[in-house]
């Protein structure tokens, strides 16, 4: 039997069509029409004033910490649990990473967490991240930070679609960053974007990314700059993509909603829970299993579906556990680790839009079946 995977590109007619036009005008380049619609396409989706198409979120991360003035030695908060890149760009800049714990109800920022952090430090920053499609309660987090003067960046790397108060991930905070990776809800195969309603920032984004060249006739620099920018035949994929967002959400909410219909009654499994405030586009479906009540594992689950050739993952694993952070402060709560709890009972299960409703049940299936056992 094929393989399912977590999260796999889905693809339709009007990307390939996008693609083939963008190929046939001969725009291979990282800039072009396809680069400058799609950033314009996504500004309006998210009714945010810019947009910069990126070739990674990873470089939109960077150049966010660049634009607020991250300098060697500056303090930089980030939830613990999430993906390495988050914590990576700190220390492209010589940063020093702080991490903060999630809150059990959301797994995103928690907010006394953070507001102990605030007794100790003098931060620069806080990349605020929309953990598997949900959003933070970015209302205290902004009124938090904006008293003590942090600046304050989205990560909707994996909450593009999603909202928070009818208002779209992405667009909370100073800037925002997207990606298009792979396995995001919607793909370029690799991309990302940096999103503002500060113009400046946008436009010194779009400079910095392509090598900082002055405006002048020859080559001249005055600014270490990179080479980030998208290209135009990713850009065509990600305008086809985006005209299917709101339906893959719809479709990753039914995917959840089917798993919470069929596992959620057994005793020691609880889904991540959906914010009040929020509405998640459901990127990954993620439960926690405790083994205490289940006599079995979350890896023992993985370990089950790999044997019929299905990819389930653990949840993030923790930044203050890594050995490349071990001697980086973390914040938590009330004594309790909940990034840690998370990691060590979370599951991830295949969750993409194309996931078919008979290999959906064939999960439900086996997962029932090893909890049988
Ligand atoms: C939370 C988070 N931030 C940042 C990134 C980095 O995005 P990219 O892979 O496009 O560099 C990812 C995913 O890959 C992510 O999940």
């Amino acid at each position: 039997m094929s393989r399912i995977y977590l999260s796999p590109p889905h693809m339709g007619e009007q990307e390939r069509e996008l693609l083939q036009e963008a190929f046939d005008s001969n725009w291979i380049a990282p800039l072009g029409p396809h680069v400058d619609a799609f950033e314009g396409e996504m500004a309006e989706y998210l009714e945010v004033g810019y947009a910069a198409a990126l070739i990674t979120g990873t470089a939109a991360l960077h150049l966010a910490l660049k634009l607020v003035g991250v300098k060697e030695g500056d303090v930089v908060l980030c939830p613990s649990l999430t993906f390495a890149p988050c914590a990576n760009v700190i220390l492209y800049e010589n940063a020093t990473p702080v991490f903060i714990d999630v809150s059990p109800e959301t797994w995103t920022l928690d907010l006394s967490a953070l507001e102990i952090v605030f007794k100790t430090y003098k931060p620069k920053a806080l990349i605020a991240v929309d953990l598997y499609g949900q959003s933070c309660d970015y209302d205290p987090i902004l009124e938090l930070c904006d008293q003590h003067n942090v600046a304050v960046i989205e990560d909707a790397a994996e909450a593009i679609g999603a909202e928070y108060k009818g208002k779209k991930c992405g667009t909370f905070g100073l800037m925002g960053i997207l990606s298009f990776n792979g396995n995001k809800i919607i793909t370029t195969s690799g991309g990302g974007m940096l999103v503002s309603d500060d113009e400046e920032l946008v436009n010194k984004a779009r400079f910095l990314a392509t090598q900082a060249r002055e405006p002048v006739l020859h080559y001249e620099h005055k600014e270490l700059g990179y080479n980030y920018r998208m290209s135009n035949l990713l850009a065509a994929v990600g305008r086809g993509q985006l005209q299917v967002l709101d339906e893959r959400v719809q479709a990753r909410r039914r995917i959840f909603q089917r798993y919470f219909d069929a596992l959620s009654e057994i005793d020691g499994i609880d889904f991540m829970p959906e914010a009040t405030n929020g509405k998640t586009n459901r990127w990954l479906t993620t439960l926690t299993i405790d083994s205490k009540k289940t006599g079995v594992s979350r890896t023992q689950i993985i370990n089950t579906l790999e044997k019929e050739n299905i990819e389930a993952r653990p949840v993030w694993k923790p930044m203050h556990l890594q050995p490349l952070y071990k001697s980086c402060e973390y914040y938590t709560a009330n004594g309790e680790d909940v990034s840690a709890r998370l990691f060590e009972q979370g599951l991830c299960l295949p969750s993409g839009s194309n996931l078919s409703i008979d290999d959906q049940n064939r999960i439900i299936d086996i997962i029932r079946d090893t909890l049988r056992q």
